[in-house]
């Protein structure tokens, strides 16, 4: 499976806490891209893609949500919940999120412009695709 979780340092202290992520430092990509999911309407489910050309690091900053992670042969369910975690999601991963939290904050990072054309949105193309 094309993914990782990713423990981010937190610098806490009577203050509160600060999280720092830097390209090619405690994430394994420059950054060149970021985005962030907010307000979703209850019961959605967003993603439902993978990416022939792309990588991305997913932070919850605030509430939680859950992702269904599939690489065409295996599926598996990581629950976001936290500030201080980071999902790494390489290439050809199918993707869906779903039980969005009330205030939930998705931020990613990711390594390239925005691109539709490396977008594989149809899951049986998914499918075609990873076993060529
Ligand atoms: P979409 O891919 O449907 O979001 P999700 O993966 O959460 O289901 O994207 C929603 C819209 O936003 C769509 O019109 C494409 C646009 N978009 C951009 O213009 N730039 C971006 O970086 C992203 C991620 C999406």
């Amino acid at each position: 499976m094309n993914y990782q979780l990713i423990n981010l340092k937190v610098f806490g202290d009577t203050r509160g806490s600060l999280i720092s992520i830097e390209g090619r430092n405690n994430i394994p990509f420059d950054i060149k891209r970021v985005y962030y999911i907010y307000d979703t309407t209850p019961g959605i489910a967003r993603g439902k893609h993978a990416h022939t050309d792309l990588e991305q690091i997913i932070v919850c900053v605030n509430g939680s949500c859950k992702f269904l992670l599939d690489d065409g042969i295996r599926k598996e369910i990581v629950e976001l919940s936290r500030p201080d975690l980071g999902l790494y999601i390489g290439k050809n991963m199918w993707r869906e999120m779903f039980d969005f939290s009330h205030g939930c904050v998705l931020m990613v990072l990711a390594n390239k412009h925005y691109d539709e054309n490396e977008y594989i949105r149809d899951y049986d193309k998914f499918l075609k695709e990873i076993i060529t």
